[in-house]
């Protein structure tokens, strides 16, 4: 397990400090397997709140690793993803389903109906229904022992955009259907070709309210497009123009990974 090369208590949770983006992943992953193994041991379900975008990717890799060599099992894991672009077919290979197929599920034996992804092929005037029934799923699960969280460069946490609604109102957003943010299109259009145009304008989220909720949140977040943000969330007040800074309501439970370069801006 790779050790922080500093760590300390922040306004927002638990900071650890990596030295290098792959440690941070690492350690993030590693505490990802030991929640699973808990579980296990107590013959009891294991509930994940998942996360999709550049930085998880060597997190997943190194669990299907751990998979692949015998050290963890996945028969008993039940998952809930943060977001999904929409519409999208979950057959499109950029829709959120899609990546986690490629880069988790197919490779862990995890049953598929215990795989949920906001499905974004329902018809708009059945998003809302469907965005509650997600919760209601969830919960019927025993909600989620571990919130795994990614930071946008503007803040965002799953598709919670920055937004001027009162704190109070901020962590009271369910899941939801949004439009995306300018900052978020722009860093998705990578995956579209190059073309900001392509990205879908809408997408659905699990809402700031849910993910609260989780038992435990890990946030990761690496590489210099998020020193902004991340020092933005960790020590400026709690606020829905930056939407991770809302984390700081639920300190206690919250630990954040980071590389030397997201952590440069830290006091
Ligand atoms: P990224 O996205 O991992 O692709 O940087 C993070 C996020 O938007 O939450």
């Amino acid at each position: 397990m790779p050790q922080p090369t500093r760590q300390f208590e922040s306004r927002a949770g638990a900071v650890c400090i990596f030295e290098s983006p792959g440690q941070a992943c690492e350690a993030a992953a590693d505490r990802i397997a030991a929640v699973l193994l808990s579980a296990a041991r107590a013959s009891r379900k294991a509930v994940l709140g998942l996360a999709t975008g550049s930085t998880p990717i060597a997190v997943y890799k190194r669990l299907v690793e751990q998979h692949r060599h015998g050290a963890l099992s996945f028969s008993h894991v039940h998952t809930y993803n943060l977001d999904e672009f929409y519409p999208i077919s979950p057959t499109d290979p950029n829709s959120y389903r899609a990546y986690m197929q490629r880069h988790l599920f197919d490779h862990v034996g995890i049953p598929p109906n215990q795989t949920h992804v906001l499905d974004g092929t329902v018809p708009e005037r059945a998003v809302a229904e469907h965005c509650q029934q997600f919760e209601r799923w969830m919960e019927a699960d025993g909600g989620l022992d571990l919130q795994l969280l990614g930071i946008g460069r503007n803040g965002h946490i799953g598709f919670n955009e920055p937004c001027d609604l009162p704190l109070e109102e901020a962590l009271c957003l369910r899941t939801r259907l949004v439009s995306l943010h300018p900052v978020t299109t722009a860093d998705a259009a990578k995956d579209f070709g190059g073309s900001q145009e392509r990205v879908p304008r809408h997408a659905l989220t699990l809402g700031v309210a849910p993910i609260l909720a989780a038992r435990s949140i890990l946030i990761l977040a690496l590489g210099r497009n998020k020193t902004e943000a991340v020092a933005r969330a960790l020590e400026g007040n709690p606020n829905a123009e930056l939407p991770a800074s809302l984390l700081q309501t639920v300190a206690a439970k919250v630990r954040w990974y980071l590389d030397e370069e997201a952590a440069a801006a830290l006091r």
